[in-house]
């Protein structure tokens, strides 16, 4: 029975989830993550701006009855189909018996598809730039495919000001306690929107720019996704965030991601560490793919300028995690890093350094510098090491 008032007739019905640990069965939540949903007061009538995933359905539904006790819900306005915000649809339907349900004709078909509400005298079917009157008070939509599917769409309230933006500038972590950025202390929340953008809509850059194309022109007092907090203070800061990570810019600083089995490759990726350092290098992240999470790893590489991958040599191929994560950087579109590769053989000469060129022509991501240690290193592999470092640094040139 918990809700807030965002501004004049708009209000939080959203809830945490603190239990589970895989967001998607995949990116780690140690933060939890908060399914945000809103209620706006037209006046005449009253709208349910997206739902929760089942699991939160109670309270879901309890804080919906505190925000407008005794009255019913005339529309419910569906942004975005994944079942973290849609999951819920049909309790809500079951409990407000008339509700309408309003979305364009991908999400009808998707409600459809998902939880089998076939009559359609329930959906209010919109287009791009339709407007809904809620009496005193207008919505209108604005389809924003592929961010994060193809039936995404955001909703506009000219007269607050207000965009709720589905998954949009959202975050991982539960609110603990504020809802809007005003209330809390946001820094937290901003490490977890790089992780969140990156794991979760990474590979759809282009359809951002264009939403945030789309968009421009709004004013806009509150932004209103579906995880994470309201934004109201920060807005220019995430989405100028959002505008960097979807046009594939980055800030200064290098990643290094290894796979060892015996400590040599790591011992290469530490000797690499340490001379970019030497170089004036700040910010370097170096991962352990054996040990840090796929999910860390995406968002680091998504951050930084530079990108240095290496491998032990695992039956003539990368070692898998190191795969795994050359997977995650190609389904995504990762583009425009200084990217260098080193690899780590006993007996398979190069056989490592061709499968990350592979990636590397794929990926239309040059490699700026390679090399290759035998077994273990030694005077010349020592060099070659700190030359690959030192080509890297002096490739670097975000100053953002
Ligand atoms: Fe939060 Fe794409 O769902």
């Amino acid at each position: 029975m918990n809700f807030k008032q965002i501004t004049d007739g708009v209000y939080y019905a959203g809830v945490n989830d603190r239990v589970t640990t895989l967001f998607e069965g995949l990116w780690p939540l140690p933060y939890g993550v908060s399914y945000n949903s809103y209620i706006v007061d037209g006046g005449e009538k009253l709208a349910l701006i997206d739902t929760v995933r089942i699991d939160e359905v109670r309270e879901f539904l309890s804080n919906i009855c505190a925000v407008a006790p005794g009255r019913t819900i005339d529309y419910l306005v569906i942004n975005h189909m994944e079942p973290d915000h849609s999951g819920s649809i049909p309790e809500v339907v079951r409990a407000y018996p008339d509700i309408r349900i309003v979305g364009n004709a991908q999400t009808i078909g998707m409600i459809k598809g998902f939880y089998h509400i076939e009559d359609d005298s329930r959906f209010v079917e919109v287009k791009d730039g339709d407007t809904l009157s809620l009496g005193d008070r207008e919505l209108k939509f604005f389809l924003t495919p592929m961010v994060h599917w193809p039936e995404t769409m955001m909703t506009y309230l000219a007269d607050s000001k207000l965009l709720f933006s589905g998954d949009a500038f959202g975050t991982f972590g539960a609110l603990d306690g504020g809802i809007i950025d005003t209330e809390m202390d946001t820094d937290r929340y901003f490490p977890e929107m790089y992780r969140y953008y990156s794991n979760i809509v990474g590979k759809y850059g282009k359809f951002v720019q264009r939403a945030l194309a789309k968009l421009s022109s709004l004013e806009l007092e509150y932004i209103c996704s579906t995880h994470g907090p309201v934004w109201h203070d920060r807005i220019a800061e995430v989405v100028a965030l959002t505008d960097r990570l979807s046009a594939y810019r980055s800030e200064p600083g290098v990643t290094i991601i290894y796979g060892s089995m015996y400590g040599n490759t790591a011992e290469v990726a530490e000797v690499i560490a340490r001379e970019l350092s030497a170089r004036g290098v700040r910010t370097i992240r170096v991962h352990n793919a054996s040990h840090s999470s796929m999910s860390d790893m995406i968002s680091d590489a998504f951050r930084y300028e530079g990108l240095i991958v290496g491998s032990a040599t695992y039956s003539m191929r990368l070692f898998p995690p190191v795969e795994t994560f050359m997977n995650a950087m190609e389904t995504r579109e990762i583009q425009g890093k200084v990217f260098a590769a080193f690899g780590g053989y006993t007996w398979a000469k190069g056989a490592v350094v061709a499968k990350l060129q592979e990636y590397s022509d794929r990926m239309k991501m040059p490699i700026a510098a390679s090399m290759i240690l035998r077994q273990t290193l030694d005077d010349e592999s020592l060099a070659a090491a700190r030359e690959l470092a030192a080509t890297v640094a002096s490739q670097l040139k975000c100053t953002c």
